[in-house]
């Protein structure tokens, strides 16, 4: 199978190109390589890759707070890019595999969300990555979209390397308590991917975390016990630190009909937040 990885120098993105390169043949393009904004560029790349069975856009806009102020560069990127390249898959024809985010939930919910809840995202970046989740539907049908959330990796800036520097240098923290969500490691979001184009499972729309749920000051007690630091850590409302994109509080997802396909579950999350650390 032979895929391409758009978006290659991001977080997620350079842990699917390692992953999939391990069983696939893989072209990584950069941002510098194609620019989702941008039919022709799109074109120009996708066209000289011979038997293209896939696409995986891992390119977007993710300053969650950048997007209150430049809305229109969010949506540039997250409902432009995709429907730019779901009319390019759907002419060629290609498996698109696209991935969106538990911020097209208002988190106003009392449990966790499956994919039939009602969306309702309550900032913008939740806007426009919902708005590129409408483009590729009304585009095309041979795709996925995964809906992933608390992303951490090697390769990005992410909570899990902050609070790793901030445990390391500060006397003492004070961390958000009342969002609660699946922590997941992007190595394992790649891992699942790849199980689900090498398994055929049906296209649509699926919600991809780790198992388990935690509030931050549940994950960042879990690191300092596990790096051996014992500063005071206080939870905190999510009000102590304004900011200009509202959060949701209630950002768990479902996975249940991710799993159902056979594929294996992503162990709890302090079990891979362990091995992602130690
Ligand atoms: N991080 C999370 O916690 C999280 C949670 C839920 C969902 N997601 C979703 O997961 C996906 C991957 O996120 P990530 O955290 O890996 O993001 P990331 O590290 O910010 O990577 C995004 C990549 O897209 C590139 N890009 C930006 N504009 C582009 C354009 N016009 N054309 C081509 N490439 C462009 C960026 O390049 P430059 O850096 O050069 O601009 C960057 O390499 C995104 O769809 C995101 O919405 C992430």
């Amino acid at each position: 199978m032979t895929i391409a990885v758009i978006g290659s120098q991001g977080m997620l993105g350079r842990d699917c190109v390692e992953v999939l390169s391990q069983s696939h043949s893989v072209v990584a393009l950069s941002k510098a390589d194609l620019d989702v904004t941008d039919p022709l560029s799109i074109h120009t790349a996708l066209s000289q890759i011979p038997d293209l069975d896939v696409v995986v856009n891992c390119a977007a806009y993710t300053d969650v707070d950048g997007a209150e102020s430049r809305p229109d560069t969010a949506f540039l990127i997250n409902e432009t890019g995709p429907l730019n390249l779901a009319q390019w898959c759907k002419d060629h024809p290609v498996t698109l595999i696209h991935f969106s985010t538990d911020y097209v939930f208002d988190g106003t919910g009392t449990t966790p969300y499956s994919e039939q809840d009602p969306v309702s995202p309550i900032n913008r970046y939740g806007a426009s990555k919902l708005a590129g989740e409408v483009a590729i539907r009304n585009t095309m049908d041979r795709h996925y979209i995964f809906r992933t959330q608390w992303l951490y990796g090697l390769h990005g800036n992410n909570f899990v390397q902050t609070i790793r520097e901030l445990l390391r240098t500060k006397p003492e923290l004070h961390i958000v308590n009342d969002q609660i969500g699946g922590l997941t490691w992007t190595r394992d979001v790649a891992v699942t991917i790849r199980r689900a184009v090498q398994s055929t499972i049906p296209y649509g729309t699926y919600h991809l975390a780790a198992s388990g749920y935690a509030s931050w000051y549940d994950v960042t007690r879990h690191m300092a016990t596990l790096l051996g630091v014992s500063i005071p850590i206080h939870p905190v409302s999510s009000t102590t630190f304004p900011r200009p994109a509202p959060r949701p509080h209630n950002c768990r997802l479902n996975c249940e009909k991710l799993w159902g396909t056979r594929l294996p579950r992503i162990p709890h999350w302090d079990e891979r937040l362990t091995e992602f650390l130690l």
